[in-house]
């Protein structure tokens, strides 16, 4: 997820320009900006590149969740199905709104399964969050039309997935509101910084209320006079990081995707030779971001013996199943119901009574598909390692 890569001359000149005038705060200082706005611009941009109505850009992508679910109104009381297989930020999100997370399984393309998600609809499901994770789709289709049939918003987490279309349609653009992570590793990088998407004027407005404090951005008004519809907070972008937003965009069509999918596309025909070996299934191949490559083996022994001969060739791989951050059955601080407060909020009420609970072996297809399968993160700068790799699958697969 490889935007780091490819910070140069472009982000300089951008953040420059904005030096230059000294306007770092995306709202106000009309005359000395001269008709800068860079976080509007990248706004605009986003919204034009993804085929949205509305963008708003904030200062993370987990921002970018809280934000979504605040402006659909989820709060305590409500339940949200997400995954089990996503960065903890989406359960977090959630958690933040009051609202409590219900853990879906994966299936094999290793996002939401819908047939799980059905069954995890209760009367207080108030939004579902699948997850595109690592640059794939989740079969959003099938998500969309369960939702839809039993009235729900789907939030589409596309932290991991910028760029990536299903049959032309970005992804984020699915659902009610889609949102996007651009921190240190994802596609395109502000260093800190997220967006949200949505076609729904009304959701865009509670949006962008929200995460400023609740300003009503009444255009009639100076900003100290402007008044508020509800309560907000500040997840604000500046301008520093929409000028880098600019220029990354640029390189996200010319240059990201289309060296990440050549890469990946070089490191799979090598695996594809391999008997044993099958892979992540992608809805749409064409619209895959690429991020990464993920296939399975036959067991969770295999997947083992594999990554290790992997590693000591200098070329290991990721087992999700054992990553402290990624996975459901190793998140010990929601499965034990650890937080700050003294309460035991939000595992339990004020009362001490328990809210939530979580047990680690909840989610047995997940646990499966996880133990066996790999993946390898596609960067752009990787000519030189892909050689190494090859060399590497191939003594590994003498333990299949
Ligand atoms: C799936 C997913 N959702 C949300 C986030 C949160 O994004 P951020 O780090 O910008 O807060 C991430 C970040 O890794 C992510 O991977």
């Amino acid at each position: 997820m490889p935007g780091f890569e490819l910070i140069g001359e472009e982000e300089k000149k951008e953040i420059l320009d904005v030096l230059s005038r000294g306007v770092l705060f995306r709202y106000e200082f009309d005359s000395q900006r001269k008709g800068i706005y860079k976080v509007r611009e990248f706004e605009n941009r986003f919204a034009q590149f993804c085929g949205s109505k509305y963008s708003l850009a904030v200062s993370s992508g987990t921002a970018a969740l809280k934000c979504a679910l605040s402006a659909l109104g989820v709060g305590p009381g409500d339940e949200v199905i997400t995954q089990g297989f996503t960065f903890v930020a989406t359960w977090e999100a959630i958690f933040d709104t009051g609202a409590v997370p219900v853990f879906g399984e994966i299936d094999d393309t290793f996002c939401l399964d819908p047939d799980d998600l059905e069954a995890k609809i209760t009367p207080r499901t108030r939004a579902i969050i699948p997850v595109h994770m690592c640059g794939g789709q989740a079969r959003i289709d099938r998500i969309i039309y369960i939702a839809n049939k039993h009235k729900i918003p789907v939030i589409e987490d596309t932290a991991q997935a910028c760029g990536a279309s299903l049959k032309g349609k970005y992804l984020g653009t699915f659902g009610a509101m889609g949102t996007f992570s651009f921190d240190s590793v994802k596609t395109i990088t502000t260093g800190e910084g997220g967006m949200i998407v949505t076609d729904d004027h009304e959701l865009y407005i509670r949006a962008s209320e929200y995460h400023d404090h609740g300003h009503d951005h009444n255009p009639e008004l100076p900003r100290g006079l402007e008044k508020r519809n509800f309560m907000g907070f500040n997840y604000r972008m500046m301008e520093l990081q929409g000028a880098l937003g600019l220029a990354q965009l640029e390189k996200l069509q010319s240059i990201i995707l289309p060296r990440q999918r050549q890469n990946k596309a070089r490191l799979k025909e090598a695996l594809q030779k391999i008997d044993g070996i099958t892979f992540r299934h992608l809805p749409d191949p064409e619209g895959d971001s690429a991020t990464f490559l993920m296939f399975f083996l036959p067991t969770q022994e295999k997947a083992k013996a594999f990554n290790i001969v992997l590693q000591e060739e200098g070329a290991g791989a990721i087992n999700w199943y054992e990553n402290y951050w990624h996975y459901y059955a190793q998140w010990e601080h929601l499965l034990e119901g650890k937080t700050v407060f003294r309460s035991g909020y939000p595992f339990r009420d004020e009362r001490g009574n328990i809210r939530c609970s979580f047990k680690p072996d909840a989610l047995p297809k997940t646990a499966d598909i996880l133990s066996r399968s790999l993946s390898i993160p596609i960067n752009i700068f990787m000519d030189d390692q892909i050689p190494s790799f090859i060399k590497a699958f191939e003594k590994a697969s003498k333990v299949l």
